[in-house]
């Protein structure tokens, strides 16, 4: 009876999985950007020792080698670009962080600021966020 059951019930969830992606696939169709929600105008994550420690830990592993490990813009990568990379610790602070969450994620268009939207988490950008708002001048 049970392996009767089974079988059934399995391709009733895997149908249920499917139209629920579909529904998902559809509902995110007209967004413009690869965000799920509207970014939030202030960071959810509180600048705690633990957000600034994965901030940390994200800016040396994925920003320092442009910004520097002060956020001034002199990481060992930054000599070959273009143009320099901006002076977080001047710059931060006249951006919303809605703002800096999207330049991080999407990247700033006609720079070398790099997308990090499908290589970082949203939690981890906003962690990072939270980090380079502690560089002081
Ligand atoms: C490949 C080098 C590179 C990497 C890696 C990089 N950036 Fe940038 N970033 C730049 C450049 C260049 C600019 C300046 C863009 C411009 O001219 O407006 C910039 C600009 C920014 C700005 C905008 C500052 C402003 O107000 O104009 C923020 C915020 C920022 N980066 C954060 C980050 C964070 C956080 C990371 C890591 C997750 C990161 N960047 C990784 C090169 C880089």
């Amino acid at each position: 009876m049970i392996t009767m059951i089974k079988p059934a019930l399995i391709a009733r969830c895997a149908a249920m999985l499917c139209l629920s992606l579909l529904l998902l696939a559809c509902g995110s169709d007209p967004a413009p950007t690869p965000t799920t929600a509207p970014a939030p105008t202030t960071a959810p994550l509180a600048p705690n020792t633990e957000s600034l420690e994965i901030g940390g830990r994200v800016y040396y592993e994925t920003c320092m080698t442009c910004h520097g490990v002060a956020g001034r813009g002199d990481g060992p990568g930054a000599a070959a670009l273009e143009s320099p990379p901006a002076d977080l610790a001047v710059h931060v602070p006249m951006h919303p962080d809605a703002d800096l969450f999207g330049f991080v994620s999407q990247g700033i268009a006609g720079t070398a600021m790099p997308a990090f939207g499908d290589r970082l988490t949203d939690d981890e950008i906003w962690h990072v966020v939270n980090y380079i708002k502690t560089f002081d001048e």
